[in-house]
């Protein structure tokens, strides 16, 4: 199972390759898990953003379900995917349904909130779960794409739920979190880990055991899915090397007035940032973000995107013939800066879940935010 936000992590901005990267992305995704025999699947609000039509595409090449028991229809008011499925094993019925958390906002654009509206979640829960009650689901799981809270809340309110497989969060926990009868389980991100829980009922009893199971290099991956990953980057370096559509942009503006905020603004470069911030950029050529792209080239790894991601900034949201800049640059950490500093758009939001975007635990074990920080700070 899945639990969400396998495309990229921003909304595809309008001018960019960002739609067709995510379209790529998905077909590799859906094939895999198609071939690895996946039982279910509940989108997040970073897939939501690619478009409805998109997900619908998905869901076509999938063999399994989208559960999504609270994503509505607006036209309808019925759930637009299937809410929930049941399987059997060795005579045990088990109900698995998705929820995806209200609070985020519907879509990327206007017109796709139109489209869609998110249901109170414990509601739909306590609807779904009579219905699988009734169709004798001896267990009931829940694919919970949302905040830490509301999965807590979602089992302090419903404590027929057995298990609750956590989305959204990118937290490990090695042992589940227990809430009544509950149990929450977080497996991490980006697919390094991967989530076992056995159970067994006796009786009345239902007993269960959780295993983090890391997939490193240990996992050889089969041969099939290597050719299939090697031809997506081959096809992604093509996109990657296409120009963007180029529609006429409104210029960065001149006087506030004339300014029209872009939705998604696009990334500068350093130096942008240089002419009018020479100090913060002396004290950023000091750091080894300034040299991160060079480290790549002894690897031979300087147009592997899978290390670009981390490695470069902007990567396909870029006004750029390469299609990002090289190092981790100013706007890694302060955003895509188009329009500033005209649109008193702030430029200094930065925290751990910025960093923490590269420096996760597989690339960055002993990051600890404190320490990093004084490390980069700009020295006045
Ligand atoms: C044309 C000059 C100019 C350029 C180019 C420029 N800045 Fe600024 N920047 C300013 C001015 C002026 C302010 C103070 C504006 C204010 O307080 O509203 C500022 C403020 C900031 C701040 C602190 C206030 C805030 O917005 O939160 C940050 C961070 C910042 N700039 C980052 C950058 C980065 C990163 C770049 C390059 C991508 C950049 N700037 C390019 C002129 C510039
Ligand atoms: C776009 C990805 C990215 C972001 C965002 C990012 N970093 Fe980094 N960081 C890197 C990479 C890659 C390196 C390794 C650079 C190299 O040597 O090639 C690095 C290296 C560092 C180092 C040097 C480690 C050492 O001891 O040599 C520090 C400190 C650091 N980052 C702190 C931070 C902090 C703090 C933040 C958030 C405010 C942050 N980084 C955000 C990618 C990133
Ligand atoms: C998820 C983000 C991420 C990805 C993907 C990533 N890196 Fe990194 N890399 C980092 C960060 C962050 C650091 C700095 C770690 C630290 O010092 O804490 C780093 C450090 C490094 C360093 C050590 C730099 C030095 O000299 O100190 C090398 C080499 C490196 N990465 C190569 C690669 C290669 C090759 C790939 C692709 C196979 C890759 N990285 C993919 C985030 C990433
Ligand atoms: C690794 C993350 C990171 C990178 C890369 C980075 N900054 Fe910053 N910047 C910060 C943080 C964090 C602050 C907040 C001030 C602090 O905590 O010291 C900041 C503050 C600023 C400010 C506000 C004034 C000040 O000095 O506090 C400006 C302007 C700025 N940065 C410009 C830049 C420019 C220009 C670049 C690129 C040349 C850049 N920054 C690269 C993290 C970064």
């Amino acid at each position: 199972m899945d639990t969400g936000d396998l495309l990229s992590s921003r909304a595809p901005a309008p001018n960019t390759n960002q739609k067709k990267i995510g379209e790529l992305k998905s077909e590799l995704y859906m094939k895999t898990y198609n071939f690895m025999g996946y039982d279910a699947f509940t989108p997040g609000e970073i897939d939501l953003a690619f478009g409805l039509d998109h997900l619908v595409k998905m869901s076509k090449q999938a063999n399994f379900p989208f559960l999504a028991a609270n994503l509505m229809s607006a036209k309808t008011r019925n759930p637009l995917f299937k809410s929930h499925t049941i399987k059997e094993f060795q005579g045990v019925k088990i109900g698995l349904f998705g929820l995806i958390s209200p609070r985020f906002p519907a879509g990327g654009s206007l017109e796709e909130s139109k489209e869609y509206y998110l249901a109170d979640p414990v509601e739909v829960a306590q609807k779904t779960i009579a219905e699988l009650k009734k169709k004798h689901c001896r267990v009931i799981v829940v694919l919970a794409h949302m905040e830490t809270h509301e999965q807590e809340m979602l089992a302090k309110n419903i404590p027929s739920i057995q298990f609750i497989l956590s989305g959204h969060i990118t937290r490990l926990q090695l042992e589940p979190i227990e809430s009544n009868d509950t149990q929450i389980f977080m497996a991490g991100s980006r697919g390094e880990n991967l989530g076992q829980v056995d159970f067994f009922i006796e009786e009345k009893t239902l007993y269960s055991r959780y295993d983090l199971v890391p997939l490193t290099a240990k996992f050889a991956d089969h041969p099939k899915v290597q050719e299939w990953l090697n031809q997506y980057k081959i096809d992604l370096q093509k996109l990657l090397q296409t120009p963007p559509p180029t529609t006429p942009r409104k210029s960065p503006a001149i006087t506030r007035r004339q300014v029209a905020i872009p939705v998604t603004p696009l990334f500068m470069g350093e130096k942008y940032c240089l002419s009018c911030h020479p100090q913060q950029h002396q004290s950023w050529m000091n750091t080894s973000h300034a040299r991160a792209y060079q480290t790549l080239s002894p690897k031979n790894k300087s147009s592997d995107p899978t290390c670009l991601a981390c490695h470069t900034t902007g990567l396909g949201i870029v006004r750029n013939p390469k299609a990002f800049f090289e190092n981790v640059q100013c706007e890694a950490c302060h955003g895509p800066a188009e329009g500033h500093p005209d649109m008193r758009r702030s430029l200094s939001q930065i925290g751990e879940d910025q960093c923490r975007k590269c420096h996760n635990a597989g690339n960055s074990p002993n990051f600890h935010y404190p320490t990093y920080l004084q490390k980069i700070r700009h020295q006045k």
